[in-house]
């Protein structure tokens, strides 16, 4: 893979791939937090003298132009945190925006239009997309991809822009994440410890396959411990369970042993009637939930439990919420489990949606190691599939 540090931008025009998919209140960025990891490679293509173009997805308007999916707000923000104007293209190909891009000065910046305003950008058809990729770079020296958050999706500007380019790299964020993400799988400092969290199973049963035998310890949280936790044979009371993965769970928790992983489950759990209860009816229980309430939380035994498992620990990777922490009542366990992280003193990687929101709620984002950006490709990184974003980006450099 090329990065974008060994690559002299000076004079060039850069395509840039982002992960701007950001949530919006209207017409206003809430959080930009994928906005700003990016800065450093924007700032760096500018202050050597290239020109920047933007490119991005926002939400799935699904080969339609949508005014509610205009990158109009984005390329405001992004204004702002650069302090430069950012004029946004009416489209991302076409001969308006090959102007834009000939016109183009070191120094600018040039944002376009939400690449999936065209069908071609998520076709199934490789040779559709890779057309458009080819309009894409049409007129630009270099593709630059810091879109780790996309990298899992096989779109033309993630899978096919890199080849069609004269030259692709991995800007800072990208290079980050993979050095953080594939140094911690594949040579972790040890012992590893895996967090895992969140209320299915089901979605993450490819993530605790992968996990099995790679990692020391496996502490699994949120709802998902009680499908465990009713395959150890402990009724789970109204608690949120899979019944239908029970034999699955039995299947993880008997094969972990002979594949050197040990398994933590929480020794008690918080409880209350509904997941709109204000507060708990039961703050600590062990043994099996009685009928007509539910496990809401891991209960302070288990922090404390899984806090001693996480001490001396070298690397530990977290994904997934300890509870229903969206109700304030129910978020002690997460919090709980953030901090533990943090004291244990370990390379710490924390990713996918909720997790972060729950560092950030703890106001420990500074404290862990590292934070991806990524959602679904953080998930499938952990699965052990090989991402289509990186994959291309290999492939670009043996062009
Ligand atoms: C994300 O926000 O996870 C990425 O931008 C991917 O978005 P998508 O799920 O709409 O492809």
């Amino acid at each position: 893979m090329l990065y974008l540090k060994d690559i002299d931008v000076s004079g060039k025009k850069a395509l840039i791939r982002v992960d701007y998919n950001v949530p919006l209140d209207g017409t206003r960025v809430t959080d930009d937090t994928r906005i700003r990891e990016s800065l450093p490679t924007l700032r760096h293509i500018l202050e050597k003298g290239g020109a920047a173009v933007i490119c991005c997805h926002l939400g799935q308007p699904k080969g339609e132009v949508k005014p509610e999916f205009s990158l109009a707000p984005v390329a405001a923000h992004l204004a702002g945190m650069l302090g430069m104007s950012v004029p946004l293209a009416a489209d991302c190909v076409g001969p308006d925006v090959r102007a834009k891009v000939d016109a183009l000065k070191g120094g600018e910046v040039l944002m376009l239009e939400n690449l999936r305003f065209h069908k071609a950008e998520t076709s199934k058809d490789a040779a559709e997309r890779t057309a458009f990729a080819k309009e894409l770079v049409a007129g630009l020296d270099l593709y630059v991809s810091d879109a780790f958050g996309v990298s899992h999706r096989p779109n033309a500007s993630v899978t096919e822009a890199p080849l069609a380019a004269p030259k692709a790299c991995a800007g800072f964020l990208m290079e980050k994440e993979w050095l953080y993400l594939n140094g911690a799988l594949k040579s972790p400092k040890r012992p590893f410890v895996a967090v895992s969290g969140g209320s299915k199973v089901s979605s993450k049963l490819g993530i605790l396959k992968n996990l099995l035998g790679k990692v020391d310890h496996l502490i699994i949280g949120g709802a998902m411990a009680n499908t465990f936790r009713l395959a150890q044979g402990i009724d789970m009371g109204d608690s949120l369970v899979e019944k239908d993965l029970l034999d699955e769970a039995k299947a993880i928790l008997d094969s972990a042993a002979d594949m050197r992983t040990h398994i933590h489950l929480p020794v008690d759990f918080v409880l209350a009637k509904e997941f709109k209860a204000d507060k708990a009816e039961v703050a600590s229980h062990t043994g099996a939930v009685p009928a007509g309430l539910m496990a809401l939380d891991i209960g302070p035994k288990s922090i404390i439990a899984f806090a001693h498992t996480l001490k001396g620990a070298g690397t530990v990777v977290w994904n997934g919420p300890m509870g229903a922490f969206e109700n304030p009542a129910f978020a002690a366990g997460s919090i709980g489990m953030a901090k533990a992280i943090v004291e244990c003193g370990a390379l710490s990687i924390v990713g996918g949606g909720d997790t972060d929101a729950v560092v950030h709620a703890a106001h420990l984002g500074d404290k862990f190691s590292f934070i991806s950006t990524g959602g679904g490709s953080f998930l499938e990184f952990l699965e052990g599939k090989e991402l289509p974003g990186f994959k291309a980006l290999e492939d670009a450099a043996r062009k």
